[in-house]
């Protein structure tokens, strides 16, 4: 079987991973976490970023620090993880679920004003597979309405939009480190943020509302209860795991960029097979190769037949608004016609680092028969 993702290994997670066990210290905020946030400062050009246990945990934290309380609306795609939507609604808040773009999968700005009332606090654009919405035209509106902007950077470590690093554009934004992004350490996340303001609080509340933080930095000389919090640091193991795999990121890349550029040379000249034209023709990090079938019971068919072949091409998401919790916990904005049509068609073909030639091949040749 060729399976979707294998998990990007660099080979040098457990040297590090015995470096932390010869210290003897292997809770959360060590030497190993230090290093990698300042590697996803750089990479997003944020002020400060927190390792989280995952993605989700990030969202978490983001809506506890926007101090997201009940009766606020939320704008975000209906096209997303349910971690986008599920931070808000653990506050009391309602997500409310916005179009996206047929060319890029992203939060369709031009529908994002229709959806704003004087309940809402705040937009969540998803940076789809490191492509991202028109974040000139969000900033503006977030502006102009007094929004706050997270941005859901899960899948888009090392992005840019315009020359400007995807993570940098919100008060907060949040990536991931699951074993399916490009980079990962089985779990985690990490919280980037660019508000200055923001960066005590959101270490206090990672903390378990304590200013331990403080205490190891030798600002206080004991550590208490300072604020509201939960237990949102990863353990010193992930965090040696995560700096080999943030080290080695170009080659991670490269590698990935290889297949995915070997998918896109033999498959983009098909007729019938639509690979959606901002995904060849942007910057991105290679996160996806998507396909777009005709309708559904074409997407089911390619399915099938990936899957007699031993190949295990993959769908997502099912868009939040028509999820029996999105029908619960969300409003769904009036026109959400492109989030109706569009993941019904979608095909995400295996797509890992250090995938072999030959499984790359066999995903190649099984696609070309298919539309043969
Ligand atoms: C857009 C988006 N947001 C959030 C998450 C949640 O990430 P994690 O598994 O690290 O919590 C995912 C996971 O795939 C995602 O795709």
């Amino acid at each position: 079987m060729i399976r979707y993702n294998e998990p990007y290994v660099s080979g040098r997670e457990i040297g590090y991973i015995k470096d932390v066990l010869a210290t003897g210290r292997i809770a959360g905020g060590g030497e190993y976490t230090k290093k990698c946030e300042t590697i996803i400062e750089a990479l997003t050009s944020s002020n400060k970023a927190l390792l989280t246990h995952s993605c989700t945990a990030a969202l978490e934290m983001a809506a506890l620090l926007m101090k997201v309380k009940p009766g606020d609306e939320i704008i975000m795609p209906s096209y997303t993880f349910v971690s986008t939507a599920n931070a808000f609604v653990l506050r009391g808040a309602t997500p409310v679920f916005v179009d996206i773009s047929k060319d890029n999968f992203c939060l369709d700005a031009d529908k994002v004003v229709a959806s704003i009332n004087k309940n809402t606090v705040g937009i969540v654009p998803v940076h789809y597979g490191g492509l991202c919405a028109d974040m000139d035209k969000i900033s503006d509106i977030a502006h102009e309405y007094n929004l706050f902007i997270i941005e859901d950077a899960a899948q888009s470590l090392g992005c840019s939009y315009k020359g400007k690093k995807l993570g940098s554009f919100g008060c907060l934004s949040t990536l991931s480190f699951h074993e399916t992004k490009n980079l990962n350490c089985g779990e985690g996340g990490a919280l980037c943020i660019n508000d200055e303001n923001l960066i005590e609080s959101a270490e206090i509340m990672r903390e378990k509302g304590t200013n331990r933080s403080r205490f190891f930095r030798g600002q206080v000389d004991k550590y208490s209860w300072v604020d509201v919090g939960s237990s949102f640091i990863p353990s010193e193991l992930n965090a040696a795991f995560l700096f080999a795999q943030l080290e080695t990121i170009n080659l991670a890349q490269e590698s990935r960029e290889n297949v995915w550029k070997y998918y896109e040379s033999s498959l983009s000249s098909m007729p019938n097979l639509l690979i959606p034209k901002s995904f060849i023709e942007e910057n991105h990090n290679c996160h996806i190769f998507p396909i777009v079938t005709k309708n559904a019971k074409e997407r089911q068919q390619l399915l099938d037949f990936m899957n007699s072949k031993g190949i295990n091409a993959v769908f997502h998401y099912v868009p939040l608004h028509s999820s029996e919790a999105g029908k619960k916990f969300g409003l769904a904005a009036e026109d959400l016609s492109v989030t109706n049509d569009l993941p019904d068609r979608l095909v995400r073909l295996p797509l890992y680092s250090n995938m072999k030639k030959e499984h790359a091949e066999s995903v190649v040749s099984a696609v070309l028969e298919f539309y043969a």
